[in-house]
């Protein structure tokens, strides 16, 4: 899959922090019940990888990615792990080289046009808009359509269940990320069937982007 099927595929992209190994598979396959299977498990834990290796290996129908990349060496890790794309909150030349040398899939993340240009040169057309929300949210989309109406975006950052449809309408939108599917106390207290119930409610979005 290339990055554009996977946005499409969500189009709600969970932000996922596993803090407990034993937490990953469950808390990934209550999201596939619910209906979301692209999964960003991001590089922010000692455990992270291991949580990856672990959702790609066990969990049946998870198309698992790899978050917060922020180094070149990233990408060897999260092919490692079975990680089936990646995901970056910015973008640098040393990423863009690595992503060159890399069968990793990368969706990379801007925040300004100065951004935008400079991955569109790296040979990028889906972008990662973060954090979206402060960086202009849905004006901010609208506005970046303007010079750029062939690329694409996965706003991510300050998104939510209310506010998600607002962004998908948009047609430089093809998918939105957040954090708001698997909320800190539902992880902590293992509630798996909250995250499902939140999970399910996704599941009348879509996106409008072609
Ligand atoms: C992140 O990288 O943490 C994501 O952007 C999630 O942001 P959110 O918690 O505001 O959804």
């Amino acid at each position: 899959m290339n990055v554009l099927d996977i946005m499409r595929t969500g189009p709600v992209i969970p932000v996922i922090v596993i803090d407990r190994l034993e937490d990953a598979v469950p808390l990934a396959r209550a999201l596939v019940a619910g209906g979301v299977r692209v999964l960003e498990v991001t590089l922010r834990t000692p455990v992270a990888l291991k949580a990856i290796e672990a959702i790609a290996n066990e969990v049946e129908g998870a198309i698992t990615g790899v978050g917060t990349i922020t180094q070149a060496r990233d990408f060897d890790s999260a092919l490692k792990a079975g990680a089936l794309f990646g995901v970056s909150p910015g973008l640098t030349p040393e990423l863009i080289a690595a992503a060159k040398d890399s069968a990793l899939p990368l969706l990379p993340g801007v925040m300004t046009p100065s951004d935008v240009i400079a991955a569109r040169a790296g040979g990028f057309t889906e972008l990662k808009l973060f954090p979206a929300q402060q960086a202009g949210g849905v004006g901010m989309l609208k506005a970046l359509g303007g010079p750029f109406p062939e690329l694409r975006f996965c706003p991510t950052g300050g998104i939510s269940a209310a506010t998600a449809p607002e962004f998908l309408a948009l047609p430089n939108v093809a998918c939105v990320g957040g954090s708001w599917l698997t909320p800190a106390s539902a992880v902590a207290a293992r509630d798996w069937g909250r995250i499902t119930a939140l999970a399910r409610e996704t599941a009348g979005l879509s996106n409008t982007a072609d």
